[in-house]
């Protein structure tokens, strides 16, 4: 059975049973910037499962679009996904265990024609929150499973919250046995070994669980159910991973095709965070440094990087995403209209990845080799900071290329370094700007290495002895005021901003180094106000156009910054001249 006629068979068979049928919400939650991502079916169904009226009444049944990053790490293995489907259907203060236990394996039997001989199921074994879910067991033995194929777990097995706090409750799996050998006499649905397989979750919400990890009952007692479309579609078809199904198959044999090594992995986080990207770009989603934005671009990084190990040329990913596309169309409708801005999207982040992947891999394997030298089996810490920092490097890629070859890394001590060096930035920003730089996010960070180029274009154009006077940044504008004696002509209006252009275009990358105070401005690095940094300073340096004592923080690239126009230039006081300008 195909993916999309599972989905049908889902939805209709709960249609028949009183549902609903509601499309997928998008990937990107409307109006909640506590979560990232969808990450299950019940998270654009919380008002309701809390009591508010759901407008096509107490039964649903919906196919949601889901992601989950926790274990992109292992994508590349035989099973984990960062985007999966999730088929689910709902009671929202309607049935209860009774029904939807029924329901489920009316669905398996029936319906997906699933032999009831390879079912298991597991139920909640009970603690202080709840007691020892009897009903749910019982409810199962009427519907045919036997008692010696009903497990009791205790909560890390049999209780489903999305995080620390919300709707939640015991829960019952349906494992399916695969028929592959036990791993030994306990062998049993919680294992993990291979053998039995989860392919549907029943949660029964009835509870709530606040910040302060008390357990109070809900008004209302709620079904919330979750069956993984890709698991199912594979187990249907007797397929050993889900990249076997037409999901992925297209692009699996496309990427076998064009690839001049063989590294079953690779073709697979390939093929995998092709797919999530697309999907979360359809959806609303852009590359950036923070957030969603960020997960986005780790996937299309990683990609990149894999099509390279595969020796596959990048300028096949145009097609590929074509591929997808016809490949996935009757299931996502939304990616034939999306087409061109996912193309555009993934190229141009590509684009922007190529250069620094080509310098980190460069540095990676001098740190390495030096490590095999040293007989280490570790990348250290500083290490991995100094290839982010320096080029821009990111410390997941690095954690990559060292298990390929096969060290250890210290992404602990890594963070521990990031953190002091926020901790840093955060300081010197503070110093430089006086609450000037009053948020840092993705835009007002690229107006701040404006500043340093524009700092710099006005030395090149006008006078070598400008300096900064001032400066205020806002997400929409940056304003600069620096020492001049005269109005600029529209001349060097244009000249300062098309030379501010040029480097952008030239996609200087920006580096940093801490030194010393005075061998900072002994190396020419422009500062403001000298008396106030530490002994300590970063110094950022910009190709080899700026460089300035600096607490950051700064794009990796000036290509990031877009293009940079001047709106307006203006006296500020004696001496001193202020531009406003805007990156577009
Ligand atoms: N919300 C449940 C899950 O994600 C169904 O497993």
């Amino acid at each position: 059975m195909k993916a999309i006629e599972i989905r049908n068979k889902y939805l209709n068979f709960f249609k028949a049973h009183g549902h609903k049928i509601i499309p997928s919400a998008p990937l990107i939650p409307e109006n909640d910037p506590s979560v990232l991502f969808t990450t299950a079916g019940m998270q654009p169904l919380v008002p309701y499962l809390l009591g508010e009226k759901h407008p096509e009444g107490t039964r649903i049944t919906d196919y949601q679009k889901c992601l989950r990053t926790n274990d992109i790490d292992e994508v590349g293995d035989n099973r984990h996904l960062t985007f999966f489907e999730m088929l689910g259907n709902w009671s929202l203060g309607d049935y209860f265990k009774d029904e939807a236990i029924a329901m489920s394996y009316e669905f398996l039997t029936k319906e997906l024609h699933i032999d009831p001989n390879k079912l298991s199921v597991t139920c909640f074994a009970g603690d202080e929150d709840a007691p020892k879910d009897m009903v749910a067991a019982n409810a199962w033995k009427r519907a045919g499973i036997p008692e010696d194929r009903i497990y009791f777990y205790g909560k890390s097995d049999n209780w489903w919250i999305a995080g620390e706090e919300g709707p939640c409750g015991p829960d019952t799996e349906m494992f399916l046995d695969t028929g592959k050998s036990a791993c030994g006499p306990d062998c049993q649905p919680s294992c993990g070994c291979g053998k039995y397989v989860e392919i549907w979750n029943n949660v029964f919400m009835e509870y709530y669980k606040s910040k302060d990890g008390s357990i109070t009952k809900l008004k209302q007692q709620n079904v919330d159910t979750g069956l993984g479309l890709e698991r199912m579609t594979m187990l249907l078809q007797g397929k050993e991973t889900p990249f076997d199904t037409e999901l992925f198959l297209p692009v699996m044999e496309k990427l076998k095709e064009l690839a001049k090594v063989e590294y079953i992995e690779s073709r697979r986080i390939v093929a995998e965070h092709l797919r999530a990207s697309m999907m979360i770009i359809a959806d609303g989603g852009r590359p950036s440094n923070i957030d969603r934005g960020y997960v986005l671009r780790r996937l299309i990084r990683r990609m990149t990087r894999h099509l390279n190990k595969l020796q596959i040329n990048l300028d096949e990913l145009g097609g590929l995403v074509d591929l997808y596309v016809e490949t996935l169309k009757e299931l996502y409708p939304e990616l034939i209209d999306k087409k061109e801005v996912i193309k555009e999207t993934i190229l141009e982040e590509k684009d922007k990845f190529v250069k620094t992947l080509a310098n980190g891999e460069r540095e990676f394997e001098k740190v390495s080799k030096k490590a095999k030298q040293e007989n280490k089996n570790t990348i250290e810490a500083y290490d991995i900071f100094k290839l982010y920092e320096t080029y821009g490097f990111p410390p997941e890629i690095t954690a990559d290329l060292a298990k390929e070859q096969g060290f250890e890394i210290d992404l602990t001590g890594f963070e521990k370094l990031f953190k002091e060096h926020q901790e840093k930035s955060r300081m010197g920003s503070e110093q430089k700007f006086k609450g000037g730089l009053a948020e840092q996010n993705e835009q007002t960070i690229k107006y701040h290495t404006a500043t340093h180029l524009l700092n710099a274009a006005l030395k090149v154009v006008v006078n070598k002895d400008i300096h900064q006077k001032g400066s205020n940044i806002t997400t929409e504008r940056m304003r600069f005021d620096f020492s001049c004696d005269h109005k600029l002509t529209d001349e060097e209006k244009q000249k300062v901003e098309d030379l501010v252009n040029e480097w952008i275009k030239q996609d200087l990358p920006v580096t940093i180094q801490t030194m010393k105070k005075e061998d900072a401005v002994k190396s020419g690095a422009e500062c403001m106000f000298i008396e106030k940094y530490p002994d300590d300073v970063t110094v950022y340096t910009i190709g080899d156009v700026s460089k300035e004592i600096c607490g950051g923080p700064h794009v990796k690239h000036t290509g990031e910054l877009g293009h940079f126009k001047i709106k307006k230039e203006e006296a500020s006081s004696a001496g001193v001249r202020r531009i406003k300008a805007v990156l577009e």
